[in-house]
C-alpha cells in the first residue's frame, strides 16, 4: 500500500514491503513521535495553518493513539513502512481533513531524526543515573574495605601491594570520565531538527523558535541539509555507550578472575551466578561473562552506524533507517549493564586473607626496598641492581625478602640496616607512599571523602 502513492501506478512489490519495513523496529519511538506531532500541530495553528479547533482534534485524536499503543490495540502493519506513517494514518481516519494538514512544512527525514533526538535525551540521562547508581556502589565498598590489601598488577603478574579500595577507586575514576562523554553527547542531541523538512526547509512560515521552546531543546540545528543528512549524534551516543562497556567489560575480566579458586580474593553474589547443568559444583559467574560478551556487540552497534554513515550522499538516504537498531541496543544493553554491575559490587564479597596473604607472599617490596636504598643516597640505578640481586638469591633459597638475614643484605650493600625490614612491609609501604594519586591508605581516604561529596553522599 502507498498512502501518498498519486506519483506510483501500482503498489510495492510485497518483498520490497516487507525488507524496508522498520516498524517492529521504530514503533518504539511512538510516544517521541506523539509528543513531537503535538508540538508541530500547536506551532501550525500559532501561524494560522491549523485553526484551533483543528488543532484540537489533532491533539485529541494523537492522545487516543497513544493509548491505544499503550494498550496494544493498536494495529501495526508492515503496508505502512515505519511509526509516522502509523501514527499519520491512524490520525487521518479519527480526524479526516484536520490530520491531513499535520504533515505541512514537516517531512520524515526531520520527524525521524526529532523522535531519536527526543529519545536520546532521555536514555542518555537514564544511563548517567545508572552509571551514578554504580559509582556509588564502586564508593562504598572502597570505603567499607579500606583496610583490605592486595598486590596490584601490571602483565598479570603481582607488581605492587595496593588498598583493594585504591584499586576500586581506579574503575570508579575510569567510570568517572564516561559522565562528560554522556554528557557531551547529550549536548549534541539536544538541537531542534524539526523544521528542515525534507532537506531545504518550507515556504511555509514555520516557527522552530517557538517548537525549540515547546520541546525543551537547547539550540535550533542551523542547515537543514546537514540537519537531515547527520546521525553524528546517534555517533556519539554510541561512542558514549562504547567506551562505558569497555570499562564494565575490563572490570568484568578482573572479576571473573578474582572470583576464580586460583585467586579466590572475591567470591560474587548467587544472585547473579548460575550452576552447571553437568557439573554439580559449578557457580558461574554468568552476569560478568556477559557484559564482557555484550561489549563486543555494542562495539559493532558503533561500528555499524559509522560504516552506515561512510558513503553516503548528502543528504538523507534510506540507508539511515538501518540507524535505529544499533541505537535501540545499545542504549539499552549498556544501561542494563551499568545496573547488573551495581548489584555485583554491591553482593560482592572480599575474601581478605587471601588478598593479604597474595600481598605478602610475594616479592613486590622489591620496590620499596630499592626506593629504601635511594633514600640512603644510592642512585635509583643500582639500587634497583642491589634489590634485584637479593630477590634472585631469596628466589634460590626458597624464602622471601623480609627473610633475609640483615648480614646477608648487608654484603649487597652496606647501607642496609635493621629498619629495612619494617620498610619493606607491605603495609608499610602503604602509609609511606606520598604523591598524589599513589596507592596509599591515606589517600584512599581523602579520595573518598572529596567522592561523597561529588555524589551527594
Ligand atoms: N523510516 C524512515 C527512517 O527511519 C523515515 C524517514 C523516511 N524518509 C524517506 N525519505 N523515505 O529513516
Amino acid at each position: 500500500m502507498k498512502p501518498w502513492g498519486g506519483r506510483f501506478k501500482g503498489g510495492t512489490d510485497p518483498l520490497l514491503e516487507r525488507f524496508s519495513a522498520s516498524i517492529d523496529v521504530d514503533r518504539q519511538l511512538y510516544r517521541q513521535d506523539i509528543e513531537g506531532s503535538k508540538a508541530h500541530a500547536g506551532m501550525l495553528e500559532k501561524i494560522g495553518v491549523l485553526t484551533y479547533v483543528e488543532k484540537k482534534k489533532i491533539l485529541k485524536g494523537l492522545d487516543e493513539i497513544e493509548k491505544e499503543i499503550t494498550s496494544g490495540s493498536f494495529v501495526f502493519t508492515a503496508a505502512l513502512e515505519d511509526i509516522h506513517m502509523h501514527i499519520e494514518a491512524r490520525l487521518i481516519e479519527k480526524t479526516g481533513e484536520a490530520g491531513k494538514k499535520l504533515h505541512t512544512g514537516r517531512s520524515r527525514n526531520d520527524q525521524v531524526s526529532l523522535d531519536m533526538r527526543l529519545f536520546l535525551k532521555e536514555e542518555l540521562c537514564t544511563i548517567d543515573r545508572n552509571l551514578v547508581g554504580l559509582l556509588m556502589a564502586l564508593l562504598m565498598k572502597a570505603e567499607k574495605e579500606k583496610k583490605v590489601i592486595m598486590p596490584g598488577y601490571t602483565h598479570l603478574q603481582r607488581a605492587q601491594v595496593v588498598p583493594f579500595s585504591h584499586y576500586l577507586l581506579g574503575h570508579y575514576y575510569a567510570l568517572k570520565r564516561d559522565r562528560l562523554r554522556l554528557e557531551g553527547a547529550l549536548a549534541m542531541v539536544d538541537v531542534l531538527p524539526l523544521g528542515s523538512g525534507a532537506l531545504a526547509g518550507s515556504t511555509i512560515p514555520l516557527d522552530r523558535e517557538w517548537v525549540r521552546k515547546k520541546l525543551g531543546f537547547s539550540r535550533i540545528s542551523e542547515n537543514s541539509m546537514d540537519t537531515v543528512a547527520d546521525r553524528d549524534f546517534v555517533v556519539d551516543a554510541l561512542y558514549a555507550a562504547s567506551v562505558i562497556m569497555v570499562h564494565l567489560s575490563r572490570l568484568s575480566e578482573d572479576l571473573i578472575l578474582f572470583a576464580t579458586q586460583e585467586f579466590s580474593f572475591i567470591s560474587l553474589p548467587d544472585e547473579l551466578c548460575t550452576g552447571s547443568s553437568l557439573m554439580p559444583h559449578k557457580k558461574n559467574p554468568d552476569a560478568l561473562e556477559l557484559i564482557r560478551g555484550k561489549t563486543g556487540r555494542v562495539l559493532s552497534d558503533l561500528f555499524a552506524m559509522l560504516t552506515i554513515l561512510k558513503g553516503l550522499p548528502f543528504t538523507y538516504n534510506r540507508d539511515l533507517q538501518e540507524d535505529k537498531e544499533p541505537m535501540f541496543h545499545a542504549v539499552r544493553t549498556v544501561s542494563d549493564a551499568l545496573s547488573i554491575m551495581a548489584l555485583c559490587i554491591e553482593g560482592l564479597k572480599t575474601r581478605k586473607e587471601n588478598m593479604e596473604k597474595a600481598a605478602e607472599e610475594s616479592f613486590m617490596p622489591a620496590v620499596e626496598m630499592a626506593e629504601y636504598l635511594t633514600l640512603k643516597g644510592m642512585p635509583f640505578r643500582e639500587a634497583h641492581g642491589v634489590a634485584g640481586a637479593a630477590v634472585r638469591l631469596c628466589e634460590d633459597e626458597g624464602k622471601l625478602l623480609g627473610d633475609m638475614p640483615l648480614k646477608q643484605l648487608k654484603e649487597l650493600s652496606p647501607l642496609f640496616e635493621r629498619d629495612v625490614f619494617d620498610y619493606i612491609k607491605p603495609r608499610s609501604a602503604l602509609r609511606m607512599r606520598r604523591s598524589v594519586g599513589s596507592a596509599s591508605f591515606e589517600g584512599v581516604m581523602k579520595v573518598i571523602d572529596g567522592e561523597k561529596k561529588y555524589l551527594g553522599l
